[in-house]
């Protein structure tokens, strides 16, 4: 697959003609297309519908919705500036409650318009748009870094499960779980991943598997009731996944099934591995029963798309994270290096300097 200057096959996200493009990944694989975001009702829309998806994506999406509002905004006075801004970071913040990146990304574009307050509003705006160039820039650098730490830990040979899509649809590059693989077949290895489908959005079986076949890894698709056997039958060597959220103790939210997945891979003997960058890391939960989790409509259960197969009126539930107790986590992967049987301690000192 080609590549872009930035050595990335997929741009995610993209400014082009003074809007952010984003890859619609509902869509994927059948089809392949950018939507264009205006403003941050649009871009928060965009989350809640998941256009876009993935914590690191996410947090950059909501950067470029915070700029485009202040694009938008641009002939406002400045009190209309200032409550359309405020309405921005609302309704930015209100698309999606688990993946803690969105906050995180808030946080920083809300603390840097803060320090621009008084200027002209041109230059907050053309700040605000500096600002996320650089959040979706340092995401691939972090992700890189995290690719070549988490490496070592894959041997030559190795088959790698991996739940959801932690790819570079997931983030604005190379991807966190996937970013570990890719980086690992980089390196010389020959690793070959088995992709859990990942009911009921089929993340992996749409976006993993695509991801992979674009790049040439070999990719095993199986439905998300098979890696017990996998493991059992001596299919499996390590699982690698993304993180929504990692509560101060280490406990890790992630897609729906990860938590059955590291509970298999410990009975197993099989490490599990996090790739996790620190602005995944919510150092204000203190574990991860206070992380919210979010649930979405009955329909992804009862069904796909138009296709319904689940009696009408039948009851649902559609948590779409679970928390992985950090006991059952061989080791996060930082862009600060390994944490090994995470725990408060370990997670503390990776901020302490
Ligand atoms: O509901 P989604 O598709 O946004 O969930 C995504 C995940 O759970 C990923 O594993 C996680 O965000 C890490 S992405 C690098």
């Amino acid at each position: 697959m080609a590549t872009n200057e930035r050595n990335q096959a997929v741009e995610t996200l993209r400014w082009r003609n003074h809007c952010l493009e984003m890859i619609d990944q509902r869509v994927l694989p059948a089809r392949f297309e950018y939507l264009a975001y205006h403003s941050a009702v649009e871009v928060a829309e965009g989350i809640r519908t998941m256009v876009v998806r993935g914590a690191p994506a996410i947090g950059c999406a909501a950067a470029y919705g915070v700029a485009l509002e202040a694009l938008r905004l641009g002939g406002a006075s400045s009190g209309e500036f200032s409550r359309g801004m405020d309405r921005a970071f609302e309704v930015l913040a209100a698309s999606r409650p688990t993946a803690v990146n969105l906050f995180w990304a808030l946080k920083r574009m809300r603390a840097l318009w803060e320090g621009l307050k008084g200027l002209a509003l041109g230059e907050i705006a053309g700040r605000l748009l500096a600002e996320a160039h650089e959040v979706l820039a340092e995401d691939i650098r972090i992700n890189r870094a995290m690719g070549a730490l988490g490496a070592v830990l894959l041997p030559d040979g190795a088959r790698v499960l991996t739940h959801c899509n932690a790819g570079a649809l997931a983030t604005a590059g190379h991807g966190t779980a996937l970013g570990v693989i890719r980086s690992a077949v980089e390196a010389g290895k020959r690793i070959a991943v088995i992709a859990d489908e990942t009911r009921p959005f089929l993340q992996g079986a749409r976006l993993t598997a695509w991801e992979m076949v674009q790049e040439k890894i070999p990719v095993t698709l199986i439905t998300d009731n098979m890696a017990g056997y996998m493991m059992n039958c001596g299919e499996v060597d390590a699982v690698v996944v993304g993180t929504d959220r990692v509560a101060a103790n280490g406990d890790v939210a992630n897609k729906i099934g990860t938590y059955m997945v590291a509970v298999l891979a410990r009975r197993h003997g099989i490490p599990f591995y996090v790739a996790c960058p620190l602005s995944t890391i919510d150092r204000n939960i203190a574990d991860g029963a206070a992380i919210p989790i979010e649930e979405r409509a009955a329909e992804e259960v009862t069904g796909f798309r138009e296709c319904q197969w689940a009696a009408p009126g039948v009851s649902v539930r559609n948590p779409a994270f679970d928390v992985t107790p950090a006991e059952l986590v061989s080791c996060l992967i930082t862009e600060k290096g390994l944490v090994h049987q995470p725990n408060r301690e370990r997670i503390a000192a990776l901020f302490s300097d």
